[in-house]
């Protein structure tokens, strides 16, 4: 059985001041979670999040990672330096990079790599965008995003790598996929790397929902058998409702 993980995106929020905080409160509420539990912080506070996670089953993560191991890359950060600095996990190809700042599946294919060369658990995010689902694009979108992610990878690589469905459309809206199709594309995600990698490796490999998730859809998203957890902006920056999703099962 896959072991469900819950990650927080905290995305462009938190000094470490208040991560410290946050991260201080969530290692009493969350310490009998069932579930990996992740933070992925911004950069700035790896060190206070660090700290405060000490002796904690919450895992430090990371939102990007840049594919050269060094070098003339002002801004950057590489999968050996998050590394150094804790990191476990990195989110990769985040929608939110993907619409801002030119990620493609080409360069979340190498940022990958880079990841999992280094010893890091990717997040890979895949989904598609409103006017995609409505043209019925959805499957054939979520099977290149994920397989061009993969593409590389060794079986026993794959295995380890988490992948995050998102549809775009449901992040940060308040608008959620429906149990159901949530649980729908997931399993096309699965059935893709089945086709590509075979039964052991698909059923191997963690896929969360991830679009505004929360205290109150957390429940009937994770009774879905397809879904393996959850990537959580909003509701993850607030010690309660990031409990709450954490805890979803108690
Ligand atoms: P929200 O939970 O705020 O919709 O964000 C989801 C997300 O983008 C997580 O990576």
């Amino acid at each position: 059985m896959r072991k469900p993980i819950i990650a927080g995106n905290w995305k462009m929020n938190k000094t470490p001041a208040e991560a410290k905080e946050l991260v201080l409160a969530l290692a009493e509420t969350v310490k009998d979670a069932d579930c990996d539990v992740v933070v992925c912080v911004p950069a700035t506070n790896f060190a206070a999040v660090k700290e405060a996670a000490e002796g904690s089953n919450i895992k430090l993560g990371a939102q990007n990672v840049h594919f050269a191991a060094s070098g003339a890359y002002t801004g950057e950060l590489s999968a050996d330096m998050l590394k150094a600095c804790g990191v476990e996990y990195v989110v990769i190809g985040h929608s939110e990079r993907r619409q801002y700042f030119g990620e493609t599946d080409k360069t979340v294919n190498l940022r990958t790599k880079a990841a999992v060369a280094a010893g890091l658990v990717p997040i890979i995010c895949v989904g598609e965008m409103k006017d995609e689902r409505e043209a019925g694009y959805t499957d054939i979108l979520v099977e290149y995003q994920t397989l061009m992610a993969l593409h590389g990878l060794t079986e026993d690589e794959i295995k380890n790598v988490v992948i995050a469905y998102e549809p775009v459309w449901a992040i940060g809206t308040g608008l959620t996929a429906t149990d159901e199709q949530a649980n729908e594309t997931i399993g096309v995600i699965r059935k893709a790397i089945e086709r590509k990698y075979g039964k052991e490796v698909a059923d191997t490999v963690r896929i969360q929902y991830g679009g505004s998730m929360n205290p109150k859809n957390v429940k009937g998203l994770m009774a879905q058998p397809e879904i393996d957890g959850g990537l959580i902006g909003g509701a993850s920056l607030k010690a309660p409702d990031f409990t709450a999703v954490v805890m979803y099962n108690k």
